[in-house]
C-alpha cells in the first residue's frame, strides 16, 4: 500500500485545514511533494497554510466552505474540477465539540456539530470515494478520536459522532480492500490546538483533567496519520499512553468507565 504518487492534476483535499491537526496534515502532504486543495471557512487562515504549503514547491488552493451546509458540501466536487484536478487523497479532518451535558443542550449548535462530525464525513466520502475506486487508486484520512472508543458524558454527542467514524472507517477499509485504495482512521488523544476555544473550553481545565503523558503535539498527529495511510493500516493512535488507554476502554465495562469520565469531565462541573 501506498499514497497516490504526487501528479500535476493530483490533490489531496483537507477539509479544516485553517487550523489545528488539518494544518498540519496538509503542511505534512506539501512536505511529501503533494499538491493540496485546502477547506474550512476562514479563507485567511487557509491563504496563509497555502503559501506555507506552496514552499515546499507544491501547487496549493483554497476552497473556503461552510461544511455545515449541504450546498456547499454538495459543490466541493464540480470546484475541484474547474481546477482541473482528481482528488487523489480526501482528508475528512474539520471537526468540533460542543460542551456540556445534552440535557442543558443548544439543539441548533448539536446540529451543526453532527453535521460537520458525522454528515461531512459521510457526503465526502461518498462523493470522492467511488472515482477512487474506479481509478484503482486512492487514500482517504478519516479524523476521529480516542473519543471513539467509549461513551464521552459532557461530550456525548462528539463521542457519538467520532464512534461513528471510527465505525464508517473501519467498515469502509473492509470494502475497498483489493481495490487499491486505502482507508484509516486516525483517532488523537488531546492535543493542543483551537479545539478548546471553538468548545469554549479553557487550557487549565482541559490539562487537569487529563494527564500531561496523554497529549501530543499536532505535527506528530498529522505524521502519524499519513504515515498509517502510507502503511494501509485501518487505524491509528498516536502515543503508546493513548494506544494502551484505548485499549483499556475498549476491556472495561462501560458501567464502571462511564461514572468515571462523568466525575471527571469539565463540561460536568457545576
Ligand atoms: N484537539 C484535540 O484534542 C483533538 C483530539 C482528537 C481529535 N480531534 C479532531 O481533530 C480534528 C481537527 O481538530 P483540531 O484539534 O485541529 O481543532 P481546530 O484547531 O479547532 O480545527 C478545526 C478545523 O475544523 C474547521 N471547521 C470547523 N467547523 C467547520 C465548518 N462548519 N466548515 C468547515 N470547516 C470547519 C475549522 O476551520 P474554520 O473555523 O476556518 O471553518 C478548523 O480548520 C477534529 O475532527 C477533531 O474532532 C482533535
Amino acid at each position: 500500500m501506498s499514497l497516490p504518487p504526487p501528479a500535476p492534476d493530483r490533490t489531496a483535499l483537507v477539509t479544516g485545514a485553517s487550523s489545528g491537526i488539518g494544518t498540519e496534515i496538509a503542511l505534512e502532504l506539501a512536505r511529501r511533494g503533494h499538491g493540496v486543495t485546502l477547506v474550512a471557512r476562514r479563507e485567511n487562515e487557509l491563504e496563509f497554510v497555502a503559501a506555507e504549503a506552496r514552499a515546499f514547491g507544491v501547487r496549493a488552493e483554497v476552497l473556503p466552505a461552510d461544511l455545515a451546509d449541504r450546498d456547499a458540501r454538495a459543490g466541493l466536487w464540480d470546484r475541484v474540477a474547474e481546477l482541473g484536478l482528481e482528488v487523489g487523497i480526501l482528508v475528512n479532518n474539520a471537526g468540533l465539540s460542543t460542551m456540556g451535558p445534552v440535557h442543558r443542550s443548544e439543539p441548533g449548535a448539536e446540529m451543526r456539530m453532527l453535521e460537520v462530525d458525522v454528515v461531512a464525513v459521510a457526503d465526502l466520502c461518498s462523493r470522492f470515494l467511488p472515482a477512487m475506486v474506479r481509478r484503482r487508486r486512492g487514500a482517504v484520512l478519516n479524523v476521529a478520536s480516542t473519543a471513539a472508543f467509549q461513551p464521552l458524558p459532557g461530550q456525548a454527542g462528539y463521542g457519538g459522532s467520532k464512534a461513528f467514524v471510527l465505525s464508517y472507517t473501519r467498515a469502509m477499509a473492509g470494502e475497498v480492500r483489493g481495490t487499491g485504495v486505502t482507508v484509516t482512521a486516525l483517532c488523537p488523544g488531546p492535543v493542543q490546538t483551537g479545539f478548546e476555544d471553538a468548545m469554549g473550553v479553557n487550557h487549565d481545565d482541559s490539562t487537569d483533567s487529563l494527564p500531561a503523558f496523554m497529549w501530543e503535539s499536532a505535527d506528530a498527529v498529522a505524521r502519524c496519520g499519513i504515515d498509517a495511510l502510507e502503511r494501509g493500516n485501518t487505524v491509528a493512535i498516536p502515543g503508546l499512553a493513548n494506544r494502551a488507554l484505548a485499549n483499556v476502554s475498549n476491556l472495561l465495562p462501560k458501567s464502571l468507565l462511564v461514572p468515571l469520565l462523568a466525575m471527571r469531565h469539565p463540561g460536568l462541573r457545576d
